[in-house]
């Protein structure tokens, strides 16, 4: 469903360019949770945003569904690490934000923003503002404002980096319910190794600008946290991110 086809994508940089992206390639399947590691700096978001049409490849393309991304559409939503809610609306209203732009009315607006809240459970803080949410809650709209339209897919940036633990326990297990409900493809970037197999199908592990390896998670859900399989897992990606004596290929 998502196709990259030998992606490159420089940057201007002070002194020469910088190439973040170096001839990527990788397919995903329609309804696959994939999980995107890899080292600060290493093209991680450079790749959501091609996926998101905010930026556009310097060679190769990106396509779903066999369509080429040129801009940002409806079929594609994007969660923020930051909690990139408007301050001056309330929940509902960050979250049936977007469906003005579609020409939707008011009622369907409220309908759906409704459901969408109710879909991350949070109906109840419907009419309070982003100052008077937790974070946990905050990212909770987000996540909301960015399924309302129904999207195909869901490109996530390191949606719960800035929550606690706890919190960030429970919104994993929210976003596989949702995920498994709505049968939504889902790209979600971390650099938590640990949510990458709570989460995620496939771990996609990425080294300068390129793919270094990419793993099926086999084991069954949900995925238990101590068990051997997790251990074996997590040995697995650490050494495709870090290298090892065999290269660290995965
Ligand atoms: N608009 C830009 N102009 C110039 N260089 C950029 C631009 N955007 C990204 N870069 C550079 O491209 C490289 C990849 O950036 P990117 O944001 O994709 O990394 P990342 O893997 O998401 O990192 P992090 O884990 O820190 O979020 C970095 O070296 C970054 O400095
Ligand atoms: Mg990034």
């Amino acid at each position: 469903m998502i196709e990259f086809r030998s992606v490159s994508r420089c940057f201007e940089g002070k002194n020469e360019p910088f190439l973040a992206l170096d001839n990527v390639s990788f397919n995903i399947d329609s309804g696959e949770f994939v999980c995107l590691l890899g080292h600060s700096g290493c093209g991680k978001t450079t790749l959501l945003h091609i996926l998101a049409g905010f930026i556009t490849p310097s060679a190769g393309e990106a396509l779903i569904d066999g369509e080429r991304v040129e801009k940002p559409a409806p079929d594609r939503s994007i969660v923020f690490q930051e909690y990139a809610l408007f301050p001056w609306m309330s929940a509902i209203q960050n979250v049936s934000f977007g469906l003005r732009s579609l020409g939707i009315g008011k009622t369907e607006r409220t309908d759906r923003a409704i459901e969408a809240l109710k879909m991350v459970r949070l109906e109840e803080c419907a009419r309070r503002y982003p100052h008077e949410l937790s974070g946990g809650q905050r990212q909770r709209v987000a996540v909301a404002r960015s399924l309302v339209t129904h999207p195909a897919v869901l490109l996530m940036d390191e949606p719960f980096a800035a929550v606690d633990a706890l919190t960030r326990g429970e919104l994993q297990g929210d976003l596989l319910r949702l995920w498994k409900d709505i049968g939504v493809t889902i790209l979600f970037v971390t650099h938590s190794i640990d949510e990458a197999i709570f989460l995620a199908q496939r771990a996609m592990v990425m080294r300068r600008g390129a793919i270094a390896g990419s793993r099926t998670i086999a084991a069954p859900y949900p995925r238990l946290r101590g068990s051997r399989e997790f251990a074996l897992e997590y040995r697995a990606i650490e050494e495709a991110l870090y290298g090892n004596q065999y290269g660290g290929a995965i």
